[in-house]
């Protein structure tokens, strides 16, 4: 089995690099389906699994990928005539890949997608999603764990979101692109990765406005056409990596990172004793020897990403008393904490509360990632962790990372990435993936 090997107590200091956000990747893939003329070309594309599993829906449909993972650039040229059925095998491996629904509809009039299931953080409805997408005209039924959605003509709507859904904002407003007539979301999500989907969309001839704000008009029009486009920086990655340097007592440049897009983080560390320095290179993060406590929420943008909850909560161990942790989006969504424990954190748990007891005394131990930004947290744990912590089931942090080991070993940390066979013998592995 794949492990990280960490032994923890070193400083991190130097320069790091973020790759292109995953969350915004995923949705721009699924933009290049509505091109019917021209090829859509994409840089900055982190090397993520999660990327593979969506060239393999788009090739599923139809459309020709080109992944040149040395370049980081992706090709998609979906000008031909697509499939409109994404398998189950792919949907249950990425519930993701229920966001070329919306594209699908309003390119081919119709779409055949697997029902997404849940996952370790969350049961994930799709309710939102199906209502906007209804209210655009479209039919749609629900039988053998496929949704069916047909639509002769999509005609623009005013849709209001009972929650600021990332995916629904991302479904209705990929849909209404090619619908006839103006579509207005209220209560959309407000995530930078919904003004960079916004901005590709623009740039393929579709007319959008609002995206940022919580109300988005998008004006239908008959066509769109390929593009080139940059993928926004991942404020995830990068806020990760801000947490690494602030539990360390490290010095990182965290190389062109964008302030406002992690305000609320940002906020955070500093009232936790942590200098921020924003830079017109990136922004500097410099860890104080003793880091004060600190409550947070997660809410949707421009609130605090759930996103970066479990790497947070690693901070507020490490603070020097007692810090809450509140977690509003999902509703389990404290799994690492588990595996924490088993490294010696001490907190309690009520509902969607985390009471959390530092400065915690962390010692290295064997663990399990349950998921993506759980992963994450345990390889944070390990950092200032006295001992050595193995972390294991990274699949789920090849998900949303791209050899993290290496970015943090250049850093100063002493961690390694190995195959571990049953008699503990290690073949040393340099790429994930
Ligand atoms: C996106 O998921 C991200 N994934 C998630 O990142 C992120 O945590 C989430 O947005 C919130 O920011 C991608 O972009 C690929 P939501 P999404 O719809 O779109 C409820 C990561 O670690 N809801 O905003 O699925 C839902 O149950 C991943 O990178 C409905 O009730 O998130 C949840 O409680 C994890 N009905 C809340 O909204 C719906 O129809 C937020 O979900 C849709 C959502």
């Amino acid at each position: 089995m794949e492990e990280i090997i960490i032994h923890g107590g070193h400083r991190l200091e130097g320069t790091v690099m973020i790759d292109g956000a995953k969350n915004a990747i995923l949705p721009i893939m699924a933009a290049s389906l509505l091109a019917t003329s021209g090829v859509t070309e994409i840089e900055d594309v982190p090397i993520l699994a999660d990327v593979f599993t969506m060239t393999s829906v788009l090739e599923s449909l139809a459309a020709q990928v080109g992944f040149d993972q040395t370049q980081q650039k992706l090709q998609i040229d979906a000008s031909g005539s697509l499939t409109h059925e994404a398998p189950f095998e792919l949907v249950s491996q990425m519930r993701a890949s229920i966001i070329v629904l919306g594209p699908l509809l309003a390119r081919l009039g119709v779409a055949k997608v697997a029902m997404p299931g849940g996952c370790a953080i969350g049961s994930r409805p799709i309710d939102l999603h199906l209502k906007g997408l209804r209210q655009l005209g479209a039919r749609i039924t629900q039988n053998g764990g496929y949704i069916e959605a047909r639509a002769t003509k999509l005609i623009g709507a005013d849709i209001y979101l009972d929650f600021p859904s990332v995916g629904a904002t991302e479904n209705i407003m990929l849909a209404a692109t090619l619908a006839e007539g103006t579509t207005f979301i209220e209560n959309a999500a407000r995530e930078p990765e919904i003004v960079d989907l916004a901005i590709m969309l623009s740039e393929m001839g579709a007319h959008i406005s609002g995206a940022g704000t919580e109300t988005i008009k998008i004006v239908g029009v008959k066509s769109l056409h390929g593009t080139s486009h940059q993928v926004v920086q991942d404020r995830i990655e990068a806020g990760t990596m801000m947490v690494a340097a602030a539990i360390t007592h490290g010095k990182v440049l965290i190389k062109n990172a964008i302030g406002h897009h992690n305000r609320p983080l940002i906020s955070k560390l500093t009232e936790m004793g942590v200098t921020i320095t924003e830079r017109d290179d990136g922004i500097l993060v410099e860890g104080p020897t003793h880091l004060r406590p600190v409550n947070v929420k997660t809410l949707p943008h421009p609130g605090f990403p759930t996103d970066l909850q479990p790497q947070m909560t690693v901070a507020q161990l490490m603070a020097d008393g007692v810090s809450v942790m509140n977690e509003t989006v999902f509703e389990n969504r404290f799994m690492h904490m588990n595996e924490l424990r088993r490294m010696n954190a001490d907190f309690e748990i009520e509902g969607n509360t985390l009471l959390l007891h530092g400065k915690a005394d962390l010692r290295g131990a064997q663990v399990e990632a349950t998921d993506l930004r759980a992963a994450a947290a345990l390889v944070l744990a390990g950092l200032v962790a006295e001992g050595e912590t193995r972390v294991g089931q990274l699949q789920y942090l090849d998900r949303g990372y791209y050899l993290l080991h290496q970015k943090l070993s250049r850093l100063g940390a002493d961690i390694r990435r190995s195959d571990v066979d049953e008699n503990g013998e290690e073949r040393p592995i340099l790429n994930a993936l």
